[in-house]
């Protein structure tokens, strides 16, 4: 069923026809292509190019499918090529002749172009609402958990941190992931409708009114952009993998502090899994997953790039590539949020063992060369008899906090009794770093 067949002798070879068609993926846009075509009519109408009768035929026309679709009594398949010939054909059988003006003064190029703009916001801000979730969920668990860990570089313990602070550097990363998919939102809220094929149309049709009935702020400034403009695709992919890139950071962690080595946390049962040959194991699958699927976005941004990177102006059916790419990142991140979501709250962060590891890391070690510092002695000296502390702990077996004030004095005869209070780590924490509590 073609919309285009006036001007061949011969059909289309079948291969040529599957390897064509889009409607097994595009059908998902069939809500903005139908609004779409409703908010084109109206203007239609108003512009006086087709009567007020037709107009409204062709509206109920639209609504009946749009409902039918919903209810189940229509489905979306068949010989059809795309989305936008399903509801076109499908118009036209239903309400006869008025049907075939639907297409009057547009084009599938601005029509597609149109549909999936509306459909990336529509979705973008379902994500954003995800965000606005977990974000929410770091905050509590963090705020819920209030107790020291050690913070980390290179891998190896570093400094005190709380695991509210962890959390919320999390928080912090999916803040700037909301802002960047907001902004991307804006950019693209300009209207294509009305571009027609590549060059616009002799009728006097009214583009400000179709940009205004469907949500966008303006129409496009130029038909050719109009129609061959994907960057939005491209952008909301980026933000969408820098997501994901968060997100797997996450799932980075949560693998190795459910490790018995770490055992920082534990896994609710809601969110892992067993193995089928060794009964005392429990998986972290679902952050497992999370990293894997990232390497999933990350591909379908690389493949736009690729895809638009030599098109010349203004539409080429290399186009048609988008949809399944955005569609199924766009389904991959706001599943991993709300999986992300259930992980963290659900899961147990265990007080005992970030606390041991505090104390064997000697994470008060740069705290002792600060004292030293501050009673007079150059920091990279104080930096020196701190590390040969370190040695003498290790060799020792004891923390820094467990040394007599004598063993202090022998590695520098300024240490005093106050050395006590100044390497205790609820202190430390106090102190220095305010907003770390
Ligand atoms: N299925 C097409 C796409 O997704 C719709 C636009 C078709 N336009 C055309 N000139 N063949 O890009």
């Amino acid at each position: 069923m073609k919309l285009w067949g006036g001007r061949f002798r011969e059909s289309e070879s079948k291969l040529m026809e599957e390897f064509n068609a889009s409607l097994s993926f595009d059908k998902i846009l069939y809500v903005e292509d139908i609004t779409g075509s409703i908010a084109h009519v109206k203007m239609l109408s108003k512009c006086g190019i087709i009567s007020e009768e037709e107009c409204i035929c062709i509206i109920k026309g639209l609504e009946g499918i749009l409902d039918d679709i919903k209810l189940g009594k229509l489905e979306i398949s068949g010989d059809y090529e795309d989305i936008h010939s399903f509801v076109e054909t499908n118009l036209i059988n239903r309400i006869g002749d008025a049907g075939k003006k639907l297409h009057t003064a547009r084009s599938r190029n601005d029509q597609v172009a149109l549909d999936m703009k509306m459909y990336a916001k529509k979705v973008s801000m379902n994500i954003i609402k995800c965000i606005d979730t977990l974000m929410d969920t770091l905050k509590k668990k963090g705020e819920e958990n209030h107790y020291i860990m050690p913070g980390y570089t290179h891998m190896q313990r570093a400094q005190v941190v709380t695991f509210t602070h962890h959390m919320l550097a999390y928080y912090s990363m999916l803040k700037r992931d909301k802002n960047r998919i907001e902004n991307a939102i804006e950019n693209l809220n300009e209207s294509p409708l009305g571009c027609c094929a590549l060059a616009g149309t002799t009728y006097n049709t009214d583009r400000e009114f179709t940009a205004k009935e469907l949500g966008f702020c303006k129409p496009v400034d130029n038909f050719l952009d109009g129609v061959s403009d994907r960057d939005y695709i491209i952008e909301l992919l980026s933000d969408f993998s820098i997501c994901m890139m968060h997100l797997s950071r996450l799932s980075e962690e949560l693998i190795m502090w459910s490790t018995k080595e770490f055992s920082f946390i534990e896994m609710h049962d809601k969110f892992s899994t067993g193995s089928s040959i060794m009964p005392q194991k429990k998986n972290p699958d679902a952050a497992e997953l999370i990293r894997g699927k990232t390497g999933r976005v990350y591909g379908s941004l690389v493949a736009m790039l690729t895809i638009m990177k030599a098109l010349p102006l203004a539409y080429d059916k290399d186009m048609q590539e988008d949809k399944e790419q955005f569609f199924d990142a766009a389904d991959t991140l706001e599943m991993c949020l709300m999986v992300m979501d259930g992980m963290i709250s659900t899961m147990k962060v265990k007080e005992k063992s970030m606390k041991e590891a505090v104390k064997g890391g000697f994470l008060n070690a740069t705290d002792v060369a600060d004292y030293l510092a501050k009673k007079g002695i150059p920091f990279r000296d104080a930096h020196k008899i701190s590390g040969e502390i370190v040695i003498y702990c290790e060799e020792n077996k004891k923390c820094i906090e467990e040394m007599a004030i004598e063993e202090f004095k022998q590695f520098n005869p300024i240490f005093e009794t106050d050395i006590y209070d100044f390497i205790d780590y609820n202190e430390i924490l106090k102190k220095g770093n305010k907003s770390l509590m």
